[in-house]
C-alpha cells in the first residue's frame, strides 16, 4: 500500500511549492500518524519524530529513562511531560530539522501543547505549525492496533488483516522477521484510548481554535490520506 505515481508526483509538486515547516501530526493509537509521517518524509524530505519510536528506542537501549518509561507505556498510561519535552528538545537541536519536521504524537498533553508553543514562538524565523488530526472509528482502530507488526531495523509498519508483508511475518524490505508492540493488546489500547481522550482530545482542540487546522479521514487508502495532508498543509501555509 504505497503511494501511487500519481499522489507521489501530486504531493511532490505540492511539496516543492512550500517549506513544510513543523508539522503535528495528532489522532488516536492506530490512527495511522506513523504510517502518514513515513509517506510525507519521502515527499517532504524533513524527518519524522515519533515520540513513540524514541521512547521505544530508549526502552531497548535500557537508558535511565527507557527504564522510567517502560512500565508506564506497558500500562498504556503517558510518560511525564518534563520527561517527553526535554527528549524532544534535544531532538529539535538536530540540523535536519531546519527546514521543519513531522511530530508524531507530540504533543500529547496541553503542557506539552503549551511548551511547543513558547518554543515556536521564540524560534526567531520559523513557519508557523501546521497541525493535522486523523479519525478512524473505535472498531477499526482496534483491528489496526491488534493487526499491526513492525520491522525491528527498519520500522517499516505492517498489518496483517489490510497491509501484510509478501511473505508472513518476514519484513519485505529487509527480511527481519516481524514482531508485535508489548502495548498492541486489546487491554492496553483501551486504557490508550482513555488517556487519549482525557489528555490529547483538548490538545486537539487547542490546535483547531489556533486556526491552521485540518482534519483528514483515516479510514481510505494511504495514499489518498497522504495526499489530503498534503493539499491541507499547502492551504494552510498560504
Ligand atoms: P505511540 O507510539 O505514539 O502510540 P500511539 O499514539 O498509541 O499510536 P500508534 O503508534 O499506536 O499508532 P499510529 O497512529 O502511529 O498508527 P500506525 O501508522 O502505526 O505511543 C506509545 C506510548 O508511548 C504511549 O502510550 C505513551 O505511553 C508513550 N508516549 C508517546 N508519546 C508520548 C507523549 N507525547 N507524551 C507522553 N507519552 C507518550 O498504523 C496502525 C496500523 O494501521 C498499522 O498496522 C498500519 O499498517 C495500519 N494502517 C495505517 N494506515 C492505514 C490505512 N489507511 N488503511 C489500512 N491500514 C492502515
Ligand atoms: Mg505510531
Amino acid at each position: 500500500m504505497s503511494l501511487s505515481a500519481t499522489s507521489v508526483e501530486k504531493g511532490r509538486e505540492a511539496g516543492s511549492k512550500l517549506a513544510p515547516g513543523p508539522i503535528l501530526l495528532l489522532g488516536a493509537p492506530g490512527v495511522g500518524k506513523g504510517t502518514q509521517a513515513k509517506e510525507l518524509v519521502k515527499l517532504w524530505g524533513i524527518p519524522q519524530i515519533s515520540t513513540g519510536d524514541l521512547l521505544r528506542g530508549n526502552v531497548a537501549r535500557d537508558t535511565q529513562l527507557g527504564r522510567v518509561a517502560k512500565e508506564i507505556m506497558g500500562r498504556g498510561e503517558l510518560v511525564p511531560d518534563s520527561l517527553v519535552n526535554e527528549m524532544v528538545a534535544a531532538r529539535l537541536l538536530e540540523p535536519d530539522t531546519a527546514n521543519g519536521y513531522i511530530l508524531d504524537g507530540f504533543p500529547r498533553t496541553l503542557a506539552q501543547a503549551s511548551w511547543l508553543d513558547g518554543r515556536l514562538a521564540a524560534a526567531a524565523q520559523g513557519l508557523p505549525v501546521v497541525a493535522v488530526s486523523i479519525q478512524v472509528n473505535y472498531n477499526q482502530l482496534l483491528r489496526r492496533i491488534t493487526g499491526r507488526r513492525n520491522c525491528p531495523v527498519c520500522q517499516r509498519i505492517y498489518n496483517i488483516y489490510g497491509n501484510p508483508p509478501q511473505k508472513d511475518g518476514v519484513c519485505d524490505v529487509d527480511g527481519t522477521p516481524l514482531v508485535q508492540r508489548a502495548d498492541d493488546t486489546e487491554k492496553v489500547f483501551e486504557e490508550r484510548m482513555r488517556a487519549y481522550e482525557a489528555k490529547t482530545a483538548p490538545v486537539v482542540e487547542h490546535y483547531r481554535g489556533l486556526g491552521r487546522f485540518a482534519e483528514v479521514d483515516g479510514d481510505r487508502p494511504i495514499a489518498t490520506i497522504a495526499a489530503g495532508i498534503v493539499d491541507a498543509v499547502e492551504r494552510l501555509r498560504q
